[in-house]
C-alpha cells in the first residue's frame, strides 16, 4: 500500500512538513509494510490548469488525465494509484498556497466529468485528509470563517475521491528567531509557549489522523 503526504509549503522543515511527517508516522504505526512518501510541491516546476480540456476530449488519449507534460505529470500519475493522500498547506491570505491550488486544479479537474451529476472518473478513490497550519488562533480562524473558505477544495476532493478528514494547526511559530524581524502583532513569548506546549499536541493529532487513515 502507498500513502503520500503533499507539502504545499515552500519550507521543507517547518510547521506543515513537521505535522505531515507525523501523519505518515501514524500510517506506518498501523501499517508497517506500507510505503510512505512526502512530496514537496515547491520541488517541481509546474503551473495550474491551462484549460486545454484535453482531459475531457471524447476519444482523446488524455481523457480523464491531465495532458500537460511538465514536472508535475509523473507526480499526478503516482498519486492516481495511492491508497491514501494527506494534503498539507500553510494558510496564505485565508487560503491554501498558490502552488497547492495549482496542484489541485491539475489533480482533480481531469476526474470531474461534465455529465448531469458531475460524476468522478478517478481511477482510485483513495482516503484523503487535509492539514492546515496557520498563524491565527482557533477562535480567530472561526471568527473569520476560515473553515468555510477552505471547505471548497475539501468539497471537490470529497466529490472526486473521498470526503477528507481535516486538522487545523493554529498559532504556529513562524520564524526561527523573532528578534530579527519586525513583529509587533504577536508576542514571541506567547508563540514560544504555544510551540512548546501545544504544537506537540498538534503533532499527536496528526499522528492519530494518519493512524485513522491507515485503519480505514
Ligand atoms: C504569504 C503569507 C501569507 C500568510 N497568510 C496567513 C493568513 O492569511 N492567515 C494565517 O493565519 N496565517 C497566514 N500566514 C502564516 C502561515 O500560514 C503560517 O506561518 C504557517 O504555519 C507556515 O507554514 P510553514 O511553517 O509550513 O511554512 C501567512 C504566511 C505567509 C508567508
Amino acid at each position: 500500500m502507498k500513502f503520500y503526504a503533499i507539502n504545499g509549503s515552500p519550507r521543507k522543515k517547518h510547521n506543515t512538513a513537521t505535522v505531515l511527517a507525523k501523519a505518515l508516522e501514524g500510517v506506518s504505526a498501523v501499517l508497517p509494510d506500507a510505503q510512505t512518501e512526502m512530496l514537496h510541491l515547491y520541488d517541481y516546476s509546474y503551473k495550474g490548469c491551462i484549460s486545454c480540456f484535453e482531459c475531457k476530449r471524447l476519444g482523446g488519449k488524455s481523457y480523464g488525465k491531465c495532458a500537460v507534460r511538465d514536472e508535475l505529470a509523473p507526480v499526478l500519475e503516482k498519486l492516481s494509484l495511492a491508497d491514501g493522500i494527506i494534503f498539507g498547506s500553510p494558510i496564505y491570505f485565508k487560503g491554501i498556497t498558490g502552488e497547492m491550488r495549482s496542484f489541485f486544479e491539475r489533480f482533480l479537474f481531469p476526474y470531474l466529468v461534465y455529465d448531469a451529476t458531475y460524476s468522478s472518473i478517478a481511477p482510485k478513490k483513495m482516503k484523503t485528509a487535509f492539514i492546515y497550519t496557520m498563524n491565527v488562533t482557533d477562535a480567530a480562524m472561526r471568527d473569520m470563517n476560515y473553515p468555510e473558505h477552505l471547505g471548497g477544495m475539501e468539497y471537490f476532493t470529497g466529490r472526486m475521491l473521498t470526503p477528507p478528514s481535516v486538522l487545523y494547526v493554529n498559532d504556529t511559530y513562524q520564524f526561527m528567531d523573532y528578534s530579527k524581524y519586525k513583529v509587533e502583532c504577536f508576542s514571541e513569548e506567547a508563540k514560544l509557549k504555544r510551540k512548546n506546549e501545544e504544537f506537540p499536541k498538534d503533532c499527536q493529532k496528526a499522528f492519530e489522523l494518519g493512524m485513522a487513515m491507515a485503519r480505514s
